[in-house]
């Protein structure tokens, strides 16, 4: 799947030198002594436009996602950035009035090919929400809830991959004296780290994560954040936030939205600090949101 693309000639917005970088240090590692290329983008939107019935409410977007990283997603309350996370794992499928033109790739594979079925997409391609929403069973099932549903493993392995993701995670210490107690009476910033370890059980090559820290307290934020950077290491993550510090701190990429158009796409450092476009300079100044 995660095969790297030599040649690439030229950049793609958002990808471009951030992908480089990003790539030419994967390869460095995994291959000492090659000669580094570029890996192929993980998420790749391209002329991507989405609406609701009459309504347009994403335009012509198209964004190269680099392997192996966090990409935030800015931009002003009902600019379309849930809408984009809800187009990568095809969760619009079912809204009433629904539509897409252009194309969303994950990896090699466009997600509305005939034959991709929505279920193993979401496999391959995780969500974590806004507020944490542990499933009614015990800690431990709510882990490897995934799992069973795809039927992934044996169930005698169940209890381990449990134990291994709630490592993942940091909640093994808090959590390992009561793993088949309700997941509800902990804390909102245990039970978020409880729906990545969820997500995370199943293996997916994508995570998107809408305002994932919004609804918890700044420790349990560090807690999310510190996680995320990571799994950057082996996973991409899409990530909505609101907090631009965050997405400072966190991001590799970072892409800007507003009224449904991608204004500008790049590495973090360079759309804070110099961003080309007037609206970019004045959404990360705190002059527009
Ligand atoms: N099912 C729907 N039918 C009609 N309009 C919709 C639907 N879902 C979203 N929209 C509209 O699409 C626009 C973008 O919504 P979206 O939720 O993607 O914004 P957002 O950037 O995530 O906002 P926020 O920061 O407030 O979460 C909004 O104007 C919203 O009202
Ligand atoms: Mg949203």
């Amino acid at each position: 799947m995660s095969r790297p693309t030599a040649g690439r000639s030229s950049a793609t917005r958002g990808y471009g030198a951030t992908a480089a970088a990003v790539g030419a240090e994967q390869s460095a590692r995994s291959t000492p002594g090659a000669v580094a290329v570029a890996l192929r983008p993980a998420v790749r939107l391209t002329d991507l436009s989405v609406g609701f019935g009459a309504t347009t409410v994403l335009q012509d977007v198209t964004v190269e996602l680099p392997p192996n990283s966090v990409n935030a997603l800015i931009g002003p309350t009902g600019c379309g950035k849930s809408t984009v996370l809800r187009t990568i794992n095809r969760m619009n499928d079912q809204v009433r009035g629904y539509w897409r033109r252009g194309s969303v790739r994950v990896g090699d594979d466009d997600v509305e090919a005939a034959g991709v079925d929505p279920l193993a997409l979401r496999r391959r391609v995780g969500m974590v929400f806004q507020r944490p929403n542990p499933f009614p069973m015990s800690i431990k099932d709510n882990v490897v809830a995934g799992v069973r549903a795809h039927r992934l493993a044996p169930r005698r392995d169940l209890a381990g991959i449990a134990e291994h993701h709630l490592r993942q995670v940091g909640l093994w210490s808090a959590v390992a004296g009561r793993l088949d107690d309700s997941p509800f009476r902990l804390s909102g910033g245990q039970q978020q780290l409880l729906c990545l370890a969820r997500a995370l059980a199943v293996g997916p090559e994508v995570l998107l994560l809408d305002e994932p820290t919004s609804s918890l307290d700044p420790i349990s934020t560090e807690m999310v954040e510190d996680l995320l950077l990571q799994l950057s290491g082996d996973l991409t993550m899409v990530m909505v936030t609101h907090n631009l510090a965050q997405a400072r701190r966190v991001s590799t990429t970072t892409t800007f939205f507003y009224n449904g158009r991608l204004v500008e796409s790049g590495a973090t450092a360079q759309v804070f600090d110099s961003p080309t476009e007037p609206e970019t300079v004045s959404y990360v100044s705190g002059r527009i949101g």
